[in-house]
């Protein structure tokens, strides 16, 4: 999961090494073709489509923010950056390599010049920061969660709609390399029917995360501080939301606490660390995803799909890569097209990914699987070709509103809770 890319070169070849050693050639030579012509190959924006569009930004926030490849993509300019805090506007203006910055949101939204805005604010004010910005005729791309509470939902869509601007939320695991794969092994039927899926945001808060995370440069509480892990539930259930479209419709969830005082007295009432929840999805299916702070895990965002052909295990932090199992008796065809038993346990590894989607400047080394070049292209491409992007409105909302639910039933000891469906 944590796997970097590193220089394309060194990679590609590496890795058909590695592909011809231990005879897993066949199955990345197999995702190619089909790749190519393939709705996610073009939604995605492959580096063949030559819009000429160049789409202005405005990026908002010096933390995460400036993990992103703005400057980068053929068809974006790095119009102006922008944090409360000067050190947080410096660093911007040397990642993006742009010179005007302003001191808040609500001052850089009024620049006529921005047509699209990166909301990397914390997360209760995502929803507050993204009305303003579609209200002022910016497109919006978001950090995740999309929203913490059903009101905030509702005016987000609200905002969506009446603005018809492009909205997107930049969930990293969305494009997590092995989750492309997915993708791609749905797409072609190779899971037969996804009956269960298990998905986990593991992110241990030892003492030094904690002291990082938790509070600001003059020691103040920061958004972070006791933050219910299902209000954070988007790394999990993008993994099967953003595979299949499915949709979580009813939840049971058990929170853990442990009575600590950081537990006491927080802005959100929060008395867990951790939270696991099981989903039903609109197809029947049951979906088990675990949102953990504290405990013996190694950190990790992942995801176990079991189909009734093809099983796809996401690398753990346990030691186990990525793996493939099928039930026994499968066939696949070989490169030369002749039909063979496919093995029943092997180690899959990703296809090169970034060379098969990614515009050439933008195959660098990308943080959290790999996402966030990609994340940058989708939305780039999508407003240079007028398109919806992939994580639009009603997938980030998909995405988002289940774990607001998962907490108040956690919150109710359990009870069984419907989810509601936006869209
Ligand atoms: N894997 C992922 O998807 C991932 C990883 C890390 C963070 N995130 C998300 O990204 C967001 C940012 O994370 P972070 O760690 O940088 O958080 P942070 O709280 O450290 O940074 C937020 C920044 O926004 C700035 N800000 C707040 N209001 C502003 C305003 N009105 N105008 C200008 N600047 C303003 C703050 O000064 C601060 O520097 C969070 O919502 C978080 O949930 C997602």
């Amino acid at each position: 999961m944590k796997e970097e890319l590193v220089d394309r070169e060194t990679r590609g070849s590496t890795r058909r090494e590695f592909l011809r050693r231990s005879g897993l050639a066949i199955a990345g030579a197999a995702l190619v073709p089909n790749l190519l012509v393939s709705s996610e190959s073009r939604a995605q924006g492959s580096g063949m489509e030559k819009s000429s569009k160049k789409i202005r930004m405005g990026i908002v926030g010096g933390g995460f923010g400036a993990a992103f490849y703005w400057h980068l993509d053929p068809n974006c300019i790095v119009e102006a950056v922008s944090d409360l805090r000067e050190d947080r506007r410096n660093h911007l203006k040397n990642v993006y390599k742009c010179d005007k910055a302003y001191n808040s949101l609500e001052e850089l939204i009024k620049d006529t010049n921005v047509d699209a805005v990166a909301v990397f604010t914390g997360a209760p004010d995502h929803v507050k920061h993204a009305v303003a910005c579609m209200k002022a005729g910016k497109h919006v791309i978001s950090a995740v969660p999309a929203c913490i509470s059903m009101e905030q939902a509702e005016q987000l869509l609200a905002a969506k709609k009446s603005t018809g601007l492009k909205y997107m939320m930049a969930e990293t695991s969305y494009y997590h390399q092995t989750m492309i794969s997915a993708r791609q092994f749905y797409k072609e039927g190779k899971f037969g029917d996804i009956y269960y899926t298990e998905a986990e945001y593991l992110h241990p808060h030892d003492e030094a995360t904690i002291k990082a995370l938790w509070y600001g440069p003059n020691g103040e509480r920061t958004w972070r501080w006791a933050f219910p892990p299902m209000l954070y539930p988007t790394h999990a259930t993008s993994l099967l939301v953003g595979l299949t479209g499915e949709r979580l419709v009813e939840v049971s969830c058990i929170g853990w606490g442990d009575g600590d005082p950081a537990l006491k007295g927080n802005p959100y009432n929060n008395e867990f660390w951790n939270e696991t929840a099981l989903f039903k999805t609109d197809k029947g299916h049951a979906f088990r995803v675990s949102i953990n702070w504290k405990g013996a895990f190694g950190g990790c965002e992942r995801a176990q799909w079991y189909g009734s052909k093809m099983s796809l295990f996401d690398p753990s932090a346990n030691g186990m890569g990525a793996i493939i199992r099928r039930t026994s008796g499968q066939m696949e065809k070989d490169e030369a097209g002749f039909a063979r038993a496919a093995a029943e346990l092997e180690p899959f590894s990703p296809p090169n990914w970034p060379e098969m989607l990614l515009p050439k400047s933008m195959r660098v080394s990308g943080g959290h699987g790999g996402s966030e070049p990609f994340l940058t292209h989708e939305f780039i491409d999508a407003l240079a070709n007028d398109r919806e992007p992939a994580i639009d409105i009603y997938e980030a909302l998909a995405i988002t509103v289940p774990g607001i639910i998962a907490h108040k039933s956690a919150c109710k000891g359990g009870v069984q809770m419907k989810v509601p469906t936006l869209g």
